[in-house]
């Protein structure tokens, strides 16, 4: 899902030929999941026209403090209202204009009004002329508002209106789009950092067509796994076979089939993950043996033993080879004894937290929507979530962890 998804965007117009690229703009915005409020100067209106501008943004567009030629007759488009209401501006295009009066805070139209009265963050995209762009004036405007916190969207590279060729066309639409959802996830809270969590049960293979396995959805991990991405991480999901519709898009997802090949992928990016959450459902036992061929009911007899052996502990083997860079965390589903097991659990693996399911009532478990848990970390903490959404439990979950475990220092 975008990061613009549900964001309130004010998208301020200045007076460039850039203007016409606005529709565009708008477009893709909204396509994006934003809603779109634009605030278009009197200069601009000659480049692109209001009326395309509200039919694609669905909203009607601003321009004066007044509107003097709507009914009913002096009517505030409150600009103080505006600029709260958003949760980002953007102004594309910035005119050479129109980037002066921001740097000097004149607030000669209802765009530098917007603009002053808002409190969210702010991009610009410059767009002018090659040697208005280079011109000491506009550079040094642009450093002020980049001295203030404002993003500059670089002008790009190519042949101008004017007919010369050089910086200082408007970033594309959809360069500008992607500039402001980089920026935004670098400004989430666990930006940069990486995260393992397994999901899903595996299968352990008896012969091609028959395996040992279980009911696990992977939805509990799926949930944890949107958490953090939602959060600006980079989430890798080693995800066993499942047929549950999960949301795990703008991750890297691994599919794997048994617990060998699910150990093999969770060492393999264990190390460089800030925090690992083993939630799959491994199975506990393998078959000594596969056979390449179906074992044939005629060839078995009545009965049929299959020999079984365990499974390695991934879990286990990853709280080996744990360092002071990597939280881990295992979930644990017990029948009984589950609070004095959860406390074992964690010493014996070398776990920073376990996660215990509570098995045998309704809403809770596999296959579920919801889920109950109680968290026990090595510090000694006990914290418990009553029944909800895996969705919710899983922000929840990661609101605690960044907090017990200070996931967002360096
Ligand atoms: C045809 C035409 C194209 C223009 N293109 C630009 C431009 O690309 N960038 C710019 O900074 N100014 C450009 N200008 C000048 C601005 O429109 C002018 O400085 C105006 O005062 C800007 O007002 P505003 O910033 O309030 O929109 C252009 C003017 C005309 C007539």
């Amino acid at each position: 899902m975008s990061l613009l998804y549900k964001r309130k965007i004010l998208l301020g117009i200045s007076g460039s030929i850039a203007a016409y690229k606005c529709g565009h703009l708008v477009r893709e915005l909204i396509k994006r999941g934003a809603e779109v409020q634009v605030v278009i100067t009197h200069t601009a209106k000659d480049f692109v026209t209001p009326l395309t501008l509200s039919t694609l943004s669905k909203r009607p567009v601003y321009s004066e403090f007044i509107e003097d030629e709507q009914k009913p007759y002096g009517v505030w488009n409150n600009h103080v209202d505006m600029g709260l209401w958003a949760d980002l501006m953007i102004v594309a295009p910035a005119s050479s204009n129109t980037l002066s009066n921001m740097a000097t805070g004149a607030c000669n139209n209802l765009l530098t009004a917007v603009y002053l009265s808002a409190k969210c963050p702010v991009f610009v995209a410059p767009a002018m002329d090659l040697d208005m762009h280079s011109n000491g004036a506009t550079q040094n405007n642009l450093e002020v508002l980049k001295q203030r916190n404002v993003e500059i969207i670089h002008a790009e590279f190519g042949e101008l209106a004017s007919g010369l060729v050089g910086k200082g066309r408007m970033a594309e639409p959809e360069n500008i789009a992607n500039f402001v959802e980089r920026e935004l996830k670098k400004r989430l809270p666990l930006s940069g950092k990486q995260v393992l969590i397994n999901a899903g049960p595996t299968h352990e293979h008896l012969d091609p067509v028959r395996f040992l396995g279980n009911n696990s959805s992977g939805k509990m991990g799926a949930a944890l796994a949107a958490a953090a991405r939602d959060l600006g991480a980079d989430v890798r999901v080693v995800l066993g076979p499942t047929q549950a519709n999960l949301d795990l898009h703008g991750m890297d997802v691994i599919n794997v089939t048994s617990a060998l090949e699910m150990l093999e992928h969770m060492q393999e990016h264990f190390l460089r993950s800030c925090i690992t959450i083993c939630t799959a459902a491994v199975s506990d036992y393998m078959p000594v043996n596969k056979t390449n061929h179906k074992i044939k009911k005629t060839s078995t007899g009545d009965e049929l033993s299959i020999p079984l052996k365990k499974t390695p502990d991934i879990l286990s083997l990853l709280g080996k080879s744990k360092t002071s860079n990597n939280v881990l965390i295992g979930f644990a589903l017990e029948t009984n004894n589950g609070s004095a097991y959860a406390k074992d659990k964690l010493r014996e693996k070398n776990a920073d937290a376990i996660i215990l399911n509570t098995l045998g009532k309704k809403g809770v478990g596999f296959e579920t929507e919801t889920n109950e848990v109680n968290v026990f970390t090595a510090s000694g903490k006990t914290v418990s979530y009553p029944l909800q959404d895996k969705k919710t439990l899983g922000k929840t979950l990661f609101s605690l962890f960044i907090e017990e475990f200070n996931l967002t220092d360096e």
